[in-house]
């Protein structure tokens, strides 16, 4: 029996703004293991961005634990926790968050360079993904050259960079339309049959259906699972 892939215990989070207290999270526990496909819903303002920072190891909680395959990482120094965010964990978001001065190819790219991967082969992985995910003939745009369902596209490939275990995706088709969103949803499917476990935090429904389960938050809290 392996440990789950990720845990989160009696986790809650306070952000303070100078003298007052902001209680985003009162208290959650969250269970992944290898493989799942989850979605988070929730009013907005219920925590959902914040549950997501702290699994993904952007940011501590104020109290409880974040156990990754069993090792409770909460009071790893930033540089452990930089280093297994960028090696695990691929991020998307609603506003896609590419470098806008950088071409596609250089965007997916730029993980790995952090991480000290050679050039040829970090072209070469690049290449590959923007491939994969059907877009091959726009790795030299830059992403105002690009529609939305292309930048998210581009922001998915760069997720995949350095082959995370987890993909962790906060509204990524809010800016998009109807068509462009059910490409993203199929792509994150697809990810997940390919073994990969996905969070996926959305506001609409029927996004929410893409996946295995449904969890709801209400003011810093899960509330139950349904389906
Ligand atoms: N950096 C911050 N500083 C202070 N308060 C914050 C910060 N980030 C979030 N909050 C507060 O924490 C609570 C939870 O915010 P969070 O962004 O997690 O909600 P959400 O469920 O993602 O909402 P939405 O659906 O609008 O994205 C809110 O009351 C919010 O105002
Ligand atoms: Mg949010």
């Amino acid at each position: 029996m392996s440990a789950p892939l990720l845990r989160l215990e009696g986790v809650t989070k306070v952000y303070r703004l100078g003298e007052v207290e902001v209680p985003a999270l009162r208290g959650v526990d969250l269970l992944l293991e290898r493989g799942d496909f989850i979605a988070i819903m929730g009013p907005s303002g219920s925590g959902k961005s914040t549950l997501l920072h702290i699994a993904g190891l952007l940011d501590r909680p104020t109290s409880g634990r974040v156990l990754w395959d069993g090792e409770d990482v909460t009071s790893f120094r930033p540089a452990r926790l930089a280093e297994l965010r960028g090696r695990r964990i691929g991020f998307v978001f609603q506003t896609f968050n590419l470098m806008p001065t950088l071409t596609a190819l250089e965007n997916v790219e730029l993980p790995l360079v952090f991480q000290g991967v050679r050039p040829r082969d970090r072209r070469q992985r690049a290449e590959e993904l923007l491939s994969l995910l059907g877009l091959g003939d726009r790795m030299r745009h830059r992403p105002s050259q690009l529609s939305g369902g292309e930048r998210q596209r581009v922001a998915i490939a760069r997720a995949l960079a350095s082959d995370p275990d987890l993909i962790l995706a906060d509204e990524p088709t809010g800016n998009l339309d109807t068509a462009s969103g059910q490409e993203i949803l199929g792509t994150l499917a697809q990810l997940n049959e390919q073994g990969r476990t996905v969070v996926l935090v959305t506001h609409d429904p029927e996004a929410a259906a893409t996946a295995r389960a449904v969890l709801r938050m209400r003011d810093g809290r899960i509330e139950g699972g349904e389906g």
